[in-house]
């Protein structure tokens, strides 16, 4: 098949790519003309594992383009995998959204399938047909499209597996041969263990909300019951395994920590309280979602002045990992951003390694902050420093040298927000070791 994907981002990088990977003929266009020079060099603009080789060996079918009307030329598909990002109040901006459609609408030279990748408030579709048509009118044209709905669930750090080996692909069409289309589209991405879920667009532009919103309520469920946890003297790690062993309930996702980040569930979360809003319904188990997890990103920060103090001037920090999940240099929402923020406002100063993510903390989310130092090592990071702080689980920090850390530390203090460690042995090493929902220390704050 001839298909363009518009939006050179996780989604629609990674999708291209995969699509290629299956045979097709792929053209990738982005108005960014510094991103696509770079990638018609090789370069990716994301760092993602897996998929910079995906790039190189699919070279042939892949093109990278800035100009959509080049990939229309020859391509039927189009698929919109640009930004919804937060608008001020919240819900999803679609102008990037509809800022395509149009330009589907004015380059499109034969019938058109235009496929909405990007998540997509409920009824978008209907806004990217008017888009589309509205062009097709203006240009005196009767040309013919289909508008379908197929939202990616693809996981950074994982994208390329995930987008490749599918749990499940959703479509949302409202014409037999839209969905046929799509059937064979996907038919090859689907011979192992994926499921082809085809609906009605409406459901399938939903079914993303959920989806994200479903896992970001499970991973605020978990962080509130850590908080009473450390209330009634409970360890969270335990009452994880205990309830996970029901199958009903399964072991994924209930992980506490210093709360979720992110491009997807902080937005999601934040876009669908929006839309129920607007349509008259207060989602109130959403409110408190988002409402937990802001408050769990300064569990750290609260533990860390309950033992130093509210002014942590004269005070070192170490903190390993500054993205918002390992394997992925994304810092959006990332709980980093939180905590280094209390730390340094209190007069602290902080010492960060994180083994992909120093570049996009330096250049965009702490370029004013000058009580960061960078360093190239995990074990750099922490000499002359009081106590390290894990924020990100990357495998490199999962079973560090715990004499060094000793050894380069001033006090041998740790605050765990992954709880990563285990708590008897450090503790027998001459740790203090923090962890997240366990022993008696839950402060409120603010
Ligand atoms: C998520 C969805 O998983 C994916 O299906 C969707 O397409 C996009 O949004 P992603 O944002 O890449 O993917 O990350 P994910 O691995 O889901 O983690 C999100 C956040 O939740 C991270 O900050 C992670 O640290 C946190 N998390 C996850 C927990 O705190 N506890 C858990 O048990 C799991």
């Amino acid at each position: 098949m001839k298909i363009a994907v518009v939006g050179t981002g996780y989604v629609g990088l990674v999708s291209g790519t995969c699509f290629a990977e299956m045979g097709n003929d792929v053209w990738c266009v982005d108005k960014d003309e510094e991103k696509i020079a770079g990638l018609q060099n090789g370069v990716i603009p994301i760092f993602e594992p897996g998929l910079k080789e995906l790039v190189q060996k699919n070279s042939d079918r892949l093109r990278f383009v800035t100009d959509i009307s080049e990939a229309l030329q020859e391509a039927n598909i189009c698929f919109i995998a640009v930004g919804t990002p937060p608008g001020e109040d919240g819900s999803a901006d679609l102008s990037a959204v509809l800022a395509v459609a149009s330009s589907i609408g004015k380059a499109m030279v034969r019938h058109m399938f235009v496929v909405d990748k990007s998540t997509v408030p409920v009824g978008t579709s209907r806004k990217v047909r008017q888009a589309i048509q509205h062009e097709l009118n203006l240009r005196g044209s009767n040309l013919t499209f289909d508008v379908i709905s197929n939202p990616e669930f693809l996981k950074e750090g994982t994208a390329v597996h995930d987008c490749l080996l599918p749990d499940r692909i959703i479509v949302g069409t409202d014409t037999d041969k839209a969905a046929r289309l799509m059937s064979d589209l996907y038919k090859p991405f689907l011979r192992s263990t994926g499921r082809l879920l085809q609906m009605d667009i409406a459901s399938a532009e939903m079914t993303k909300y959920a989806a994200n919103c479903m896992l970001a309520t499970k991973i605020s469920f978990i962080n509130e019951i850590a908080n009473i946890c450390e209330l009634v003297g409970a360890d969270v790690n335990k009452v994880r395994m205990g309830i996970g062993s029901d199958p009903r309930i399964g072991y994924s996702f209930i992980f506490p920590g210093c709360g979720y980040g992110g491009s997807c569930f902080p937005k999601d979360v934040q876009a669908l309280i929006r839309t129920s809003g607007g349509l008259g319904y207060d989602a109130r188990i959403l409110q408190a979602v988002e409402a937990v997890n802001e408050s769990q990103k300064l569990a750290l920060p609260r533990r860390i002045v309950a033992r130093y103090g509210e002014s942590l001037t004269g005070l070192h920090f170490t903190c390993w990992g500054l993205s918002f999940k390992p394997d992925t240099d994304d810092m959006r929402c990332a709980a980093s951003l939180v905590i280094i923020d209390e730390l340094t406002k209190r007069g602290a100063k902080v010492h960060a390694y994180d083994p992909q993510a120093e570049k996009v903390a330096r250049t965009i989310y702490f370029r004013d902050n000058e009580s960061i130092e960078y360093f190239d090592g995990k074990y750099d990071a922490l000499k002359g420093c009081d106590a390290l702080i894990l924020i990100t689980e990357w495998k490199e920090f999962r079973s560090p040298d715990f004499e060094r850390i000793k050894e380069c530390l001033r006090e041998p203090v740790i605050f765990d927000g992954r709880n990563q460690y285990e708590a008897e042995s450090l503790q027998e090493m001459g740790f203090e070791y923090h962890q997240i929902g366990v022993g008696d220390n839950f402060v409120e704050w603010r």
